[in-house]
């Protein structure tokens, strides 16, 4: 542990994506986005809105930029030219920042999903974060109905840890279980050519 100040890497380049921290002005690509894709997430993002405002997306972009600039967490948007086609980012659910721990989180818009680009950006994400990051575990949770989200973790060579039974809601108030999915450090080097 250090009492360093930390600066989080702003951005990251795959192909013809682009993995960056929000910004203020990204409102109307965030409140797009959710437009275009509610039906798509709402099953799994309790956050995810029917009509959210673009005063309500720009005061969220804003939010995350600041949480960003201040290490509390790391939202990020996956970027194709200027339109947002996901969300992925390093939050802190497990541990301040000097525990090395983070969860990855992600969602890729309706219209970009199943092409493999989950796979892809959580690919990005274990290299960028194992290696500009001070990550030493990655974690990555998901409902255990989410089958697409399940494979995007197995198919990165994270390994299933286990399953918490009944430990938190669904976006019905129902409760649901949660596997939980883990890389480390020397796990991802290990498996990296
Ligand atoms: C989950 C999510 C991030 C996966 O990203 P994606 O780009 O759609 O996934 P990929 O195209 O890389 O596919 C990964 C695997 O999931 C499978 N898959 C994709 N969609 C699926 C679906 N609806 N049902 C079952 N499997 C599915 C793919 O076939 C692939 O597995 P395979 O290689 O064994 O065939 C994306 O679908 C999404 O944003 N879903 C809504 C939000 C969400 O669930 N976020 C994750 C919360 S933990």
């Amino acid at each position: 542990m250090t009492d360093a100040p930390f600066f989080a890497p702003a951005e990251h380049s795959l192909d013809d994506l682009t993995i960056r921290s929000y910004r203020p002005g990204d409102g109307l690509a965030l409140q797009r986005a959710m437009a275009s894709s509610y039906a798509h997430l709402r099953p799994w993002m309790s956050w995810a809105l029917p009509d959210q405002s673009l005063e309500q997306s720009e005061a969220i972009c804003r939010r995350f930029a600041a949480q960003y600039l201040l290490s509390t967490t790391f939202v990020l948007g996956i970027w194709r030219a200027d339109d947002l086609i996901g969300g992925t980012g390093f939050h802190l659910r497990d541990g301040a920042l000097a525990t090395g721990n983070a969860e990855i989180g992600m969602w890729i818009s309706a219209a970009s999903a199943g092409q493999g680009l989950g796979t892809r950006v959580l690919a990005a994400m274990l290299a960028w974060g194992f290696t500009a990051w001070p990550w030493e575990r990655l974690v990555w949770h998901c409902d255990t109905r989410n089958q697409a989200s399940a494979r995007v973790a197995e198919k990165n060579g994270l390994r299933h840890e286990g399953t918490l039974r009944a430990n938190t809601f669904d976006v019905t108030g129902q409760r649901r279980d949660t596997h939980i999915f883990a890389i480390l450090r020397e796990e991802w080097a290990q498996q990296t050519p």
